[in-house]
């Protein structure tokens, strides 16, 4: 049994939303809320490069930690990336400064994926799972910890394409010219993904989040193909450990066959309203979202509005506030707390 089962988390306003529950006030969080808009995230980037902060526990709990120090959300994200999971796999990824991830040696044919392994998770990514528990005792039950994987689609469409893009060509090519192919690959990241999300739920972290960033590329009946039966995997392999959060950036079509799975919750972006996201999901299953998050560059008197009309749109039960997709590093801090404390102040 997950250890983090036997203890109460004290504010457990995350976990009551997941379940439905009602709520006081709805929970919130911010999708990349542990960033680069933080001056002490900042101080710590000038020390030490992109996967060193992944890889040592000590400085990852910490970066977990500081967005929560300063404006007390209702959930702590682990600092990490989706990517760890491609460099597991036996696939060199980079994060280059001002340009993102590189791979060097994309996936394009057959003999690029045999060099793809399933791993150990145990062995590979042993820093997140010791990064997880080290962060758990930080956090001393005050709030839960929401650990999170791509999906495997996303990940697909790095270590094909190479690096990040607008529109993922080559990793579109890839999934049209080799359907073969691409399922192979799509099912080792899943299989790993499965393994890696367990191994994070045994450590500690008391909720998952699916991040289909780039779902939104494909067609409705692409989309089921090559992303969402490999989400609905990942779900059932672990609804019964924590609840399973799917946020799909663009996936708003896919929002009603996405409802009918055991995810918890259902994330989205800022294009949709509240009342078209609870009527396309069927009006029963949490969603979470949706604030464009440049809308954090907006006056304070204009956020606090926006946020409260947010949630009476949603309504207060059965959502979980946040933005529409990861905070941008120019937001001004004090914005980013009259979002936040705007939720803690909400009253029905
Ligand atoms: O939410 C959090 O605060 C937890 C940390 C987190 C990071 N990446 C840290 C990070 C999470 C949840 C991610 C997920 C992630 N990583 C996604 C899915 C979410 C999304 O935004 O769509 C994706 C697509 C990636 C891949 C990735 N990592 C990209 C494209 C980049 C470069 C562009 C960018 O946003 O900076 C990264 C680097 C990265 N991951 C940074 C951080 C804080 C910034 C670089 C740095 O710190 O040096």
């Amino acid at each position: 049994m997950p250890s983090n089962i036997l203890h109460m988390i004290k504010n457990d306003l995350l976990l009551r939303a997941l379940k439905g529950e009602v709520v006081e006030r709805p929970p919130v969080w911010m999708m990349r809320q542990a960033g680069r808009y933080l001056p002490e995230f900042i101080e710590i980037r000038k020390k030490y490069d992109f996967f060193t902060r992944c890889q040592t526990p000590e400085l990852a709990s910490e970066i977990t930690v500081q967005p929560i120090r300063r404006y007390g959300m209702d959930a702590a994200i682990l600092f990490s990336d989706i990517l760890v999971i491609p460099q597991a796999m036996n696939i060199e990824v980079l994060m280059k400064p001002d340009f993102g991830p590189f791979i060097p040696n994309p996936i394009r044919n057959a003999k690029d994926l045999e060099k793809v392994v399933v791993p150990d998770v145990n062995e590979s990514l042993d820093y997140v799972f010791d990064a997880i528990k080290m962060t758990k005792e930080i956090l001393n039950n005050d709030i839960p910890l929401i650990g999170f994987a791509g999906s495997p689609w996303t990940i697909l469409c790095y270590i094909v394409q190479g690096q990040g893009s607008k529109t993922f060509d080559k990793a579109k090519e890839f999934c049209f010219k080799n359907p073969i192919l691409a399922h192979e690959l799509l099912s080792k990241i899943t299989v790993t993904t499965i393994a890696y999300l367990k191994q994070k739920v045994n450590a500690g972290v008391d909720v998952l989040q699916i991040f289909d960033s780039w779902g939104g590329l494909l067609s409705p009946t692409d989309y089921s193909e090559f992303s969402w039966q490999y989400i609905n995997q990942i779900i059932e392999e672990l609804k019964d450990f924590a609840p399973v959060v799917v946020f799909g950036k663009g996936c708003w079509f896919a929002l009603n066959e996405m409802s009918k799975s055991n995810a918890s919750a259902l994330g989205v972006d800022w294009t949709i309203t509240a009342r078209n996201a609870r009527y396309l999901s069927g009006g029963n299953i949490t969603l979470q979202g949706n604030l464009d998050p440049s809308r954090l560059l907006s006056s304070k008197s204009k956020i606090k509005d926006l946020v409260n009309n947010m949630i009476n749109d949603f309504g207060k039960d059965r959502y979980i506030v946040n933005l529409g997709h990861g905070i941008l590093p120019n937001i001004p801090l004090e914005n980013v707390e009259v979002f936040i404390n705007t939720v803690k102040e909400y009253k029905a």
